[in-house]
């Protein structure tokens, strides 16, 4: 395995519609799964996208440790993941603020809206079939990195721009400037 560089905000793979993977379970694919979980780890990221390690494609890995769901009953942890090829349904017209960073922009955060709940779908390294609903962080999570496959970044769908900052200077002021959320 290896750590993979991370293309940061500027670079014009970030901004292309990434392509459908042909073959979920071709060697290249497992081995650039592999490579894109360990990438991500050493990162301590909880998402990444192919097309941020310059593969023009539609897959993204993402964790979502227990400690850091919220509330909602329906905002499921999990561990080391792949998603290949997914679909992805906003459900409802309700929208949260919450904190996101990005490891293509590193060392800033901003407030984005995104919808709270959502269903997706898409397949493993296996072929086996990845279909859920959830909300919280975990739809937070795969609507990022779901954006990344169609060449969005979260910079264009911030809405709040005071709340956009150095993470080290947001953590400093939270308490004055308080939780978006
Ligand atoms: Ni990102």
């Amino acid at each position: 395995m290896a750590i993979l560089k991370i293309a940061r905000m500027g670079h014009p793979v970030l901004l292309r519609v990434a392509d459908p993977v042909p073959d979920p379970g071709a060697p290249e694919i497992r081995r650039l799964v592999a490579d894109m979980l360990e990438t991500m780890e050493d990162a301590s990221g909880v998402g990444l996208a192919a097309p941020q390690v310059y593969q023009p494609l539609r897959l993204f890995v993402f964790r979502l440790p227990s400690g850091r769901i919220t509330e909602d009953p329906d905002d499921v942890p999990a561990g080391n993941s792949v998603l290949i090829n997914p679909t992805l349904e906003l459900l409802g017209e309700e929208r949260g603020l919450a904190w996101e960073g990005c490891l293509s922009i590193p060392g800033l955060r901003a407030a984005v809206p995104r919808a709270n709940r959502i269903r997706y779908r898409g397949v493993d390294c296996d072929g086996n079939v990845i279909a859920r609903e959830v909300s919280g962080l975990h739809a937070r999570i795969i609507q990022h990195e779901y954006d990344h496959l169609d060449g969005i970044l979260y910079t264009m769908r911030m809405t709040e721009f005071r709340h956009f900052g150095f993470t080290e200077e947001l953590s400093r002021a939270a308490t004055a400037l308080g939780d978006p959320v």
